[in-house]
């Protein structure tokens, strides 16, 4: 089974899907990493960073047959179930500061999470969503508990951040 971990940045895809493959044996896919070796494109002056090229990736990566998939792109390719990391935009700020993010960035993807981009993108596949939101957990905690989820059937809440917003940073 393939397994997508996608999510806003700070959200703790990393942490979790460490975890994850290391609970279950499944190898971790960096997609990320995977993407900027094998399909970059443009440099983004404004983002600062490297684009990819999406369109093409998405029609040709293909995974092992059993895989922990980590990233925010995750979703929109061939996987089979796809596990969505939630933080209220308040924590998610605190997150990416740890990370030393720029003001501009935290905002932008904080505001994205309260508007729910990323779940609502995932929800957009038909494929089977799990949602998890990591605010008050630990990585080891919100680990095990998509762990249960795979294995219980239960999906977790569709959850709704718009009440969240405006960001306060
Ligand atoms: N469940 C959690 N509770 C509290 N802090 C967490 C949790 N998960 C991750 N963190 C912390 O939040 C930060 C972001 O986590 P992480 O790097 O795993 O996120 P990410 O979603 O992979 O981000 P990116 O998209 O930038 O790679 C880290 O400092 C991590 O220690
Ligand atoms: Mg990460």
């Amino acid at each position: 089974m393939i397994i997508a971990v996608t999510g806003t940045p700070g959200t703790g895809k990393t942490s979790m899907a460490t975890l994850l493959s290391r609970r279950l044996g499944y190898p971790l896919v960096d997609l990320n990493q995977l993407l900027l070796r094998d399909y970059p494109g443009e440099f983004d002056d404004d983002a600062e960073s490297w684009e990819v090229d999406l369109e093409e990736a998405r029609q040709k990566v293909s995974f092992p047959k059993d895989a922990v998939v980590d990233g925010h792109l995750s979703h929109l390719f061939r996987v089979d179930e796809i596990v969505v990391l939630r933080c209220e935009p308040a924590e998610l700020v605190t997150r990416l500061v740890g990370k030393g993010w720029k003001r501009a960035k935290i905002i932008e993807n904080a505001e994205a999470e309260g508007l729910n981009v990323i779940a609502d993108e995932a929800r957009e596949t038909g494929k089977r969503v799990l949602e998890v939101d990591t605010t008050r957990l630990t990585p080891e905690q919100t680990a095990g508990r998509v762990a249960d989820m795979l294995v219980s059937g239960d999906n977790g809440d569709a959850l709704d951040f718009v009440e969240h917003l405006p960001v306060n940073f």
